[in-house]
């Protein structure tokens, strides 16, 4: 019997790669460990810009994601590339700036599916993760209601995938 062609790869992309994508990359992987699936699916984290490459997450991410379980602090800042295209299934992105700048430097026949991570939402009134970065405490906590409510979404796509 031939093995199935199991393996998904997803990328979470934000701008600093320090705050939204690497709460997505920590909160994915903690659902692939409990669902069975880390040796599956693939996760990745990157940003747009490049100020942060090689840094550690965002010290009030690391917190605010410590406080519900998921661990950040090996997670390092990079830059989301062309080649990503061709690495991944699923590149998504945190905000419609991040999509566009990832639009402007996707190759034209990308194996990755581009998409808004809060597509795969099922609380329909914000369809992008807000920038938390300059703002108080209480946007780490929204920015982690919403990345773990569309990442279950998202692993439901794609377990089903699998099985299909
Ligand atoms: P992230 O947040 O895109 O969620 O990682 C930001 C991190 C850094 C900056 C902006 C947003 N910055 O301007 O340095």
């Amino acid at each position: 019997m031939v093995a199935k062609p199991s393996q998904f790869s997803v990328l979470f992309v934000c701008l600093g790669n320090i705050c939204r994508s690497p709460t997505a990359h920590g909160v994915f992987q903690h659902l692939l460990d409990q669902r069975g699936l880390s040796k599956q699916v693939e996760v990745g984290s990157a940003g747009t810009a490049a100020y942060h490459i090689g840094s550690a997450p965002d010290h009030r991410s690391v917190r605010a994601a410590a406080d519900r379980g998921y661990d950040l602090r090996a997670l390092r800042a990079q830059k989301a590339l062309a080649e990503d295209f061709h690495r991944y299934d699923y590149i998504l992105a945190m905000d419609n700036e991040n999509l566009a700048n990832l639009r402007a430097i996707a190759p034209e026949q990308p194996r990755a599916q581009l998409k808004l991570l809060l597509d795969f939402s099922s609380q329909h009134q914000y369809r992008e993760v807000p920038d938390p970065y300059y703002g108080g405490a209480r946007g780490f906590g929204l920015v982690l209601d919403l990345i773990e409510d569309a990442s279950s979404g998202l692993l439901d796509e794609i377990q089903q995938r699998l099985t299909d």
